[in-house]
């Protein structure tokens, strides 16, 4: 027996909802879950010997926008309406703090979507390389990123993204300082890159950069530093990035739709975004 009552999720819950993440073939670590659940909230509902059958969580993305996450029922208990309903709480949630919801909808999460009112801005795609072939031109003007850079690099996200997520970055540049990259120009930030290890493969995000070039050398930077499976996830219009990509030996794995319900200026367009911190966070 289960009970369908939601309870809210507590950050030592991260262990027992990475298998609910790992069944559905996902990247995420317990790091990433407690990370969710530290500076962001949740609710589940569990089956009788404490197992997750189903989860919904929300981030902060931006200074309007909270981003909803971890969408996930275990495949035995699907089309009871178990995504509707705590999707339906986290939404409340979110616009009772006068917020809008932003999410990165895979396939299967886009019609639940559809029927609680997002709407869809733009696509991204997720490409994967397991041993990826980056360039090794030295860019200018490209540096590793350190912790001093933070309260810059924070206004610099907030500027270019609308961004208010410097919990993701400092978390990030602790995670794999790496894959930590920044960009300059006489003192100014141009663009940034970090990454992150996962359950699959290591990720490249987020990218954020003012030029095409930028962002490419950039990706290359971080990518150089890590080894093994990588993932990186990019919007469709970003095409001179996944152009370098594709030469790279990346292949496109499959798509998400990023969706608002409501408005939020910040989300409607790619600007300077080049890869996501993950479709979890935005
Ligand atoms: C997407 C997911 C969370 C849906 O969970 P769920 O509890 O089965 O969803 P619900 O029962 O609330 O479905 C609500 C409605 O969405 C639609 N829907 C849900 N799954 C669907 C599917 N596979 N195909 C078409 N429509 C679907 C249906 O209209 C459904 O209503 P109905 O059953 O009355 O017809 C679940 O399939 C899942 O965990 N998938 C893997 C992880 C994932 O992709 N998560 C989404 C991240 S954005």
């Amino acid at each position: 027996m289960e009970s369908t009552d939601a309870r809210p999720l507590r950050p030592d819950d991260a262990a027992g909802l990475t298998h609910l993440s790992a069944e559905a073939g996902w990247n995420q670590t317990a790091l990433d879950w407690r990370l969710i659940l530290d500076h962001g909230a949740g609710e589940g509902i569990f089956a009788a010997d404490g197992q997750p059958l189903a989860s919904a969580c929300r981030v902060p993305l931006t200074r309007h926008s909270e981003w909803v996450c971890m969408v996930l029922v275990t495949p035995g208990a699907r089309r009871r309406g178990y995504a509707t309903r705590l999707m339906a709480r986290q939404i409340a949630a979110i616009e009772a703090a006068g917020r809008v919801p932003g999410l990165d909808a895979t396939e299967l999460g886009r019609p639940v979507y559809e029927k609680l009112g997002f709407r869809p801005l733009f696509a991204l795609s997720r490409y994967r390389a397991t041993r990826p072939r980056w360039p090794v031109d030295s860019a200018p003007g490209i540096r590793p990123l350190t912790a001093d850079d933070l309260p810059a690099l924070a206004a610099y996200d907030a500027a270019a993204t609308g961004g208010d997520r410097a919990f993701l970055l400092d978390h990030l540049l602790r995670r794999l300082p790496q894959a930590a990259w920044v960009a300059s120009e006489d003192g100014q930030i141009r663009g940034y890159a970090l990454g992150r290890d996962g359950l699959k493969a290591s990720s490249i995000g987020p990218l954020v950069a003012d030029t095409p070039a930028i962002a490419i050398a950039l990706a290359a930077a971080a990518g150089l530093a890590i080894a093994g499976p990588t993932v990186i996830d990019v919007p469709d219009a970003a095409a001179g990035l996944v152009a370098m990509l594709e030469a790279a030996g990346f292949v496109r794995e499959r798509g998400f739709t990023r969706m608002v319900k409501g408005t939020d200026a910040a989300l409607d367009r790619t600007g300077a975004l080049y890869a996501l911190a993950g479709p979890e966070f935005g």
